[in-house]
């Protein structure tokens, strides 16, 4: 007999609250409505994972053991090697992967694939472990696989995030709570057609950068805080415009003080606006993915639109727009003995 198993994960939408988490910071992601699907059947010796966008994984030890398999697979092993250092009993399995969340455009895509794939795991282990413990789990194996030093953002947005509401979180003590998405407020989200790797970019240099004290970092994260706790006010009270200041005042700071933004996603920023949105800024870790416009419900469209159409034909890049809804976190979806 074997165990299947069907483990959901999202992507996320970080509202504001940018490059703060790894050093303790304030956090207001939503989980979005793509994500990651995992389907397997437990009862195997090993891990073999199948993905429909990467192909076949090396299979590997079900506790995560052995050298790092190329590719994608490394970020399921990490996974199973971090459970196994929780006591993980070392159940195998094997099954597919997919996904409808572009990669690359910061949407945290390795994230849904991190939890999607520990749920998983612990679901046909019989294993269970709290929300933060598995989070905590998927943010070291984004360590373990890739040495991406990353915050708890990612991970945390696609565990906690529910349907309707972001979550304010609290990174260091990690106290957290939901703070409802107006529904007339929209998010946009136009991709640079830049994509970005944090096992490439300057991610790890402006960590380092902000814990040896350089002032502009610092500032950027001190005054990043101050936006995170004025935005969760405003949107309590529906006021966009107040939101979308805020919005803009983040990417100057990420621009100017953290300098993660690019000249592509400063464009894009420019021209949301010029289409009619709130506010906006550059969306995750920077050096590429994504900006997040806020717009009203009625135009989201029109705006995603007519912003990327405007940066089409200024840069010959072709820049993909959706609208996030604000949505459930991760779940195992079904669990069957067949
Ligand atoms: C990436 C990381 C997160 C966070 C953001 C910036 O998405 O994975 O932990 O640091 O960048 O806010």
């Amino acid at each position: 007999m074997s165990e299947r198993c069907v483990a959901w994960a999202p992507g996320r939408v970080n509202l504001i609250g940018e490059h703060t988490d790894y050093s303790g910071g304030l956090v207001l992601p939503v989980a979005i409505q793509y994500g990651v699907t995992v389907d397997v059947s437990g009862g195997e010796d090993v891990i073999t994972l199948r993905s429909e966008r990467f192909g076949s994984a090396e299979p590997f030890a079900a506790d995560g053991s052995g050298d790092p398999v190329a590719g994608w697979g490394r970020y399921a092993q990490a996974v199973a090697a971090e459970l196994a250092a929780l006591g993980r009993p070392p159940a195998g399995l094997s099954g597919t992967v997919a996904s409808d969340l572009p990669s690359g455009a910061g949407l945290s895509s390795s994230a849904a694939l991190e939890v999607a794939i520990g749920l998983a795991l612990c679901a046909v282990a019989g294993f269970e472990l709290e929300p933060f413990e598995l989070a905590l789990a998927c943010q070291r194996a984004e360590l373990r696989a890739v040495g991406v030093p990353c915050g708890i953002l990612d991970q945390a947005a696609s565990i906690l995030g529910r349907a309707g509401h972001a979550l304010l979180l609290d990174c260091g003590s990690l106290e957290h709570r939901l703070v409802p998405v107006p529904p007339e407020a929209a998010l946009v989200v136009i991709d640079s057609g830049v994509e970005h790797s944090h096992e490439t970019s300057g991610y790890t240099q402006r960590r380092r950068e902000l814990e040896a004290g350089v002032p502009r970092r610092v500032r950027h994260v001190r005054t990043e805080n101050e936006r995170v706790t004025k935005f969760a006010a405003v949107l309590e009270h529906g006021d966009l415009s107040a939101a979308g200041e805020l919005l803009l005042a983040s990417h100057a700071s990420l621009r100017d003080d953290y300098e993660v933004s690019t000249p592509e996603l400063d464009l894009l920023v420019e021209l949301a606006l010029d289409a009619g949105a709130y506010g906006a800024r550059l969306l995750g870790g920077g050096f590429g993915g994504s900006i997040l416009a806020l717009a009203d419900a009625g135009s989201a469209q029109d705006v995603g639109r007519v912003a990327a159409g405007e940066y089409g034909r200024r840069t010959g890049r072709e820049g993909q727009t959706l609208v996030a809804v604000p949505s459930a976190g991760a779940a195992v979806l079904a669990g069957e003995s067949v």
